[in-house]
């Protein structure tokens, strides 16, 4: 039997998120600032669902939103729980919270949608503010992301280049090239991701 996918994260839960990033503060405030601003804003005390979390990393810059994770991997819920974070033990795909959530975010982990049209129609359903998540451009056609969404009822849809490397130290300025439109657009032809806002515009805010 082919195991889950979550299965080969249970080695690299210990550590996830120190160890998965060359600088993980940079990464991780970028990508939270992101979250925050993309698309419309988030208010303190807003709720952020965090699917496929890992450690939930991510909580420790949303200090003023309620952050839930969510993730299949025992191991890194477990980790993520030692780091006090609150982390619920679940298959994305099938998980739904017990009520609404301003904002649903989905990191490195788009691809492990077993129906990706599916699940943003699950989301949309229990998100009253908007979806985040990233995408790499040169894996998936933005217009198919695009049509998903709004088959969700997700008609609204904002992009923003992601330039803080992974796994090597940011270089100087490149997260200002971020903004820079045609150089931006090259940039992703080779490397890095664009982060994706998208929410209804006859939702509930
Ligand atoms: C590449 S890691 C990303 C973790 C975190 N979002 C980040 O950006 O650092 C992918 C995560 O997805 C989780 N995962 C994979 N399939 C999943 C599923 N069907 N439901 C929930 N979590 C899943 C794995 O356990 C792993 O923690």
């Amino acid at each position: 039997m082919t195991p889950p996918p979550w299965q080969k994260y249970a080695g690299k839960a210990e550590g996830w998120s120190d160890r998965a990033y060359a600088e993980p503060r940079a990464y991780l405030a970028h990508r939270a600032d992101l979250v925050r601003t993309l698309g419309p804003p988030l208010l303190p005390g807003d709720t952020v669902l965090d699917l496929a979390c890992g450690d939930g990393g991510l909580a420790a810059f949303l200090r003023e939103q309620r952050y839930i994770g969510v993730d299949a991997s025992a191991e890194m819920v477990a980790a993520g729980r030692a780091r006090g974070r609150e982390i619920v033990d679940a298959d994305l795909n099938a998980y739904a919270p017990p009520g609404p959530v301003e904002a649903t975010t989905i990191f490195r982990a788009i691809y492990y949608a077993a129906d990706r049209r599916a699940l943003l129609e699950r989301i949309a359903g229990y998100t009253t503010r908007k979806v985040v998540f990233d995408l790499n451009p040169r894996q998936y056609r933005l217009a198919d992301v695009r049509a998903d969404l709004e088959a969700a009822g997700l008609d609204r849809l904002t992009t923003h280049p992601f330039f803080v490397p992974q796994t090597r130290a940011p270089l100087p300025g490149l997260a200002l090239l971020e903004r820079s439109g045609p150089v931006a657009r090259a940039i992703l032809r080779f490397r890095f991701t664009l982060i994706c806002a998208a929410w209804s515009s006859t939702s509930r805010r």
